[in-house]
C-alpha cells in the first residue's frame, strides 16, 4: 500500500523500532521499577533512556518532568483536568482536535468557562483574537501546534508570549508536530506539552506523554502502584511516579526511544525539509487538476505535511474508499475527530480526504497518488 495516513499513525517505523520492541519483550521482558533483579533493572534503564532522549529532543532540563501516557489524549486530559477548576476560564481555538475539545466540554458541565476562538478558513488563528478574550479568571490557553485537518501551523511563540504577559499557563498539543519540528520548551515558553509516541516520534501505538514544567502542581488523575514508597497508602508526590501508576508499556516506551534515536540521527531539520519538499510538490501538482479543491495554507512553510482536499462535491469517504480499493492508497476521510475545524473551513458536511506524508514517503508514491486523483476526476462531468 501507498501509505499516506501518517497523521493518524506513522508507518512504517524504522527497523530499529521493531527490533527494540522485540528485544524488550524477548530478552528482558520484566517489570521496571518494581523488583531489583537484573532484568527489571534493564527494563527500568530502557524507560529512563527514552525519558532522556525526549528531554534532549524537547530541551527539557529534568527528564523526571516527562510523564509517560498511552497517547497525547491521555496527556491532554491530565493537563486540562488537573489545571482547571470550577470558576476558571480557558481559551482554545476552533482548530482543535476532540482530545482538547471534549475534556473542555466535560469541564464546562462542571463550571469551567470555555472560550473557543474562531480561526479563518485556512485554519489560521489571529493571536490578537486570543488576547482579546483574556479575563480576570483566565488560567490556561491550550492550542494545537498544527491542525490535524489542514496542517496549519500555529504561532506558538507569539501565543506563549501572550501567556507570559498575562501570567497564564500555555499548554501545547504537539500531536502533529513532535518529532518533525524543533520543539524547545524553554525557547517556545511551553508550560505543558502533550505528545503522542506513535506519530512523528516513530514509536508504537499506546505510547505518548506530557511534559509538566518544574513546580507546577497538577493533581494526578489516577492512583496506584508505582514501585516507590510502597509503605505509604497515599500517592507519592515525586515525579514521574505521581502520575505513572500501574505497570507501564515497557516495550512500547523502549520502542519509542528507538524512534527518537532515529530522529536525532537523521536530524529533525532533515525530516522537516523532506516533508516540506514533498508537501510543496504534492500541492503544486494537485493545483493542476480540475475539480480538486485544496484546503489550508497551501504552503509548506505554514503547514505540516498534511494536505486536505475534496474532488468536486464527491463524498470524502467515497473518494478515500476508491483510493484504497482501486489504487491501494491509504488516506483518512471524514471529520478527523475535529468537527469545529471542519466547520471553520466549511467542510462539515463533505469532510475532506486527508493525505498525510511521513519521513519515508517518496516522490514516486506521490506521483502515483496524483495520477489516481486524476483518474478519479475523469469521472466528474
Ligand atoms: N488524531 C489522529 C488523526 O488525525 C488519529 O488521524
Amino acid at each position: 500500500m501507498i501509505y499516506l495516513d501518517n497523521a493518524a499513525t506513522t508507518y512504517p517505523k524504522p527497523e530499529s523500532v521493531y527490533k527494540a520492541i522485540m528485544d524488550a519483550m524477548k530478552d528482558y521482558g520484566a517489570n521496571p521499577g518494581r523488583s531489583g533483579h537484573k532484568l527489571a533493572l534493564k527494563a527500568g534503564r530502557g524507560i529512563y533512556e527514552t525519558r532522556e532522549l525526549l528531554s534532549k529532543l524537547f530541551n527539557i532540563k529534568n527528564p523526571m518532568n516527562i510523564i509517560f501516557t498511552h497517547n497525547a489524549t491521555e496527556g491532554l486530559n491530565l493537563g486540562i483536568k488537573g489545571i482547571l477548576k470550577s470558576g476558571d476560564h480557558v481559551i482554545t481555538t476552533t482548530m482543535e482536535h476532540n482530545s482538547v475539545l471534549r475534556p473542555l466540554m466535560a469541564l464546562k458541565e462542571k463550571g469551567v468557562e470555555v472560550t473557543i476562538v474562531k480561526c479563518n478558513n485556512k485554519g489560521e488563528v489571529n493571536v490578537k483574537d486570543i488576547e482579546d478574550e483574556i479575563k480576570e479568571n483566565t488560567k490556561l490557553i491550550v492550542t494545537t501546534h498544527a491542525s490535524n485537518v489542514t496542517g496549519t501551523i500555529f504561532p506558538v511563540k507569539e501565543i506563549s508570549e501572550v501567556c507570559k504577559k498575562h501570567k497564564l499557563l500555555y499548554m501545547l498539543d504537539a500531536a502533529q508536530t513532535a518529532g518533525v519540528y524543533d520543539i524547545d520548551v524553554e525557547k517556545l515558553g511551553i508550560d505543558i506539552l502533550a505528545f503522542p509516541g506513535h506519530k512523528g516520534l516513530l514509536g508504537p501505538q499506546g505510547t505518548g506523554g506530557i511534559y509538566i514544567k518544574e513546580g507546577l502542581d497538577i493533581p494526578q488523575l489516577k492512583e496506584g502502584g508505582t514501585g516507590s514508597k510502597s509503605h505509604e497508602l497515599f500517592q507519592p508526590s515525586i515525579l514521574p511516579d505521581r502520575y505513572e501508576s500501574g505497570t507501564p508499556n515497557t516495550p512500547g516506551i523502549i520502542g519509542l526511544g528507538a524512534g527518537i534515536k532515529y530522529i536525532l540521527d537523521r536530524g529533525i531539520e532533515n525530516i522537516r525539509n523532506h516533508e516540506k519538499k514533498l508537501t510543496d510538490y504534492f500541492i503544486k501538482n494537485l493545483k493542476r487538476i480540475d475539480h480538486v479543491k485544496i484546503y489550508g495554507p497551501q504552503d509548506s512553510e505554514r503547514q505540516a505535511a498534511v494536505v486536505a482536499i475534496n474532488i468536486a462535491n464527491e463524498d470524502s469517504s467515497e473518494v478515500s474508499y476508491v483510493l484504497d480499493s482501486v489504487f491501494d492508497i491509504g488516506t483518512r476521510p471524514g471529520l478527523h475527530c475535529a468537527p469545529l475545524a471542519h466547520k471553520t473551513i466549511d467542510t462539515f458536511e463533505q469532510g475532506v480526504v486527508r493525505f498525510s506524508l511521513g519521513p519515508f514517503t517518496t516522490i514516486e508514491e506521490l506521483d502515483k497518488a496524483i495520477n489516481a486523483i486524476k483518474e478519479i476526476t475523469k469521472e466528474i462531468n
